[in-house]
């Protein structure tokens, strides 16, 4: 006998989804939240079993944000599949799926926004103007539309799991914050939705980013300052065929200001492109 086909609750509205997450409360039950973009890979499933651990009941989201991407990025090529998302959340023991419209998120006379300051303004911020205040904006709204107790996400977007934290903080949303680190395939390569964009050969090259890392990162132990870390990573990860590379360099792990040399432990972070696709990629640098 095959396992019964798992299905799993979807709702569209945050009226719903409220009164959903109101009856498990009312039931003492905590809620565990996992926001995700959907083309779910086994990194985001890893947010839903860390989820599992840290409540009882556990929703994703799935909301492709159009505010988070720019004018020439690739909001509308972004890969969606509602469905089999659905069927992998339900096996991995989600208890809900809120999957709203854009009219449900911004109303025609939406107009407030989140600006995160100066820790959005660096590495991705730089290359990406506008990127966080969106992430910000809609993180600050599901976190409210759900009144979750614990939301989950990944190490893999560093900067970003800083941002939230900040913005949790700093406007008293009641929730914990809790990262999970990257989920990697056994090359190194960091999961991500927009590897599916790879062509074989870029697909072969692409755990150079995460090599460069680690190359900056031995360089950093071995004494060397983070400038010079930094340039021996980008040099690997540029003589691999990435072109440009946004940035690849050493910071503190709670500011992102950049890291002089390794007296304090350090977060090495990159961004480049191989082809048509940006990848991004960090790891954790202890002295
Ligand atoms: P998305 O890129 O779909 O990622 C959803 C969550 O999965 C994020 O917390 C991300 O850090 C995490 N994640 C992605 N790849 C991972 C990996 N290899 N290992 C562990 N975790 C991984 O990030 C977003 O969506 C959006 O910006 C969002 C937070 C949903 C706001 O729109």
């Amino acid at each position: 006998m095959g396992k019964p086909q798992q299905s799993l609750a979807i709702v569209r509205t945050v009226a719903e989804l409220r009164a959903q997450v109101t009856a498990w409360h009312k039931a003492g039950q905590g809620v565990g939240l996992v926001p995700t973009m959907g083309a779910l890979h086994v990194g985001h499933l890893a947010l839903v079993g860390r989820a599992k651990e840290l409540a009882p009941k556990v929703v994703a989201s799935l909301f492709v944000n159009p505010t988070q991407f720019g004018p020439s990025e690739d909001f509308s090529r972004y890969p969606r599949d509602e469905a089999g998302d659905a069927a992998k959340l339900a096996g991995a023991g989600c208890d809900l799926l809120f999957a709203p419209t854009v009219e449900e998120m911004y109303p025609q006379d939406f107009a407030s926004s989140v600006s995160p300051g100066p820790i959005s303004e660096r590495l991705e911020g730089k290359f990406r103007p506008g990127h966080f205040q969106g992430v910000a904006t809609v993180v600050s709204k599901l976190l409210l539309q759900c009144q979750c107790d614990v939301a989950i996400f990944g190490e893999k977007d560093y900067q970003q799991l800083q941002v939230i934290r900040r913005v949790a903080r700093d406007l008293d949303i009641p929730v914990r914050i809790e990262g999970l680190p990257t989920v990697r395939e056994p090359d190194g390569l960091a999961l991500s939705s927009r590897n599916l964009y790879l062509s074989a050969e870029e697909r072969a090259v692409a755990p150079a980013l995460n090599r460069g890392l680690v190359i900056a990162a031995d360089a950093l132990r071995d004494g060397a300052s983070g400038a010079e870390a930094s340039a021996k990573g980008r040099a690997h990860v540029r003589q691999a065929g990435f072109d440009p590379i946004d940035y690849l360099e050493a910071v503190d792990v709670a500011t992102l200001e950049p890291l002089l040399k390794l007296d304090r432990p350090g977060r090495i972070l990159a961004a480049a492109k191989l082809g048509r696709t940006r990848l991004i990629d960090n790891i954790p640098v202890e002295p």
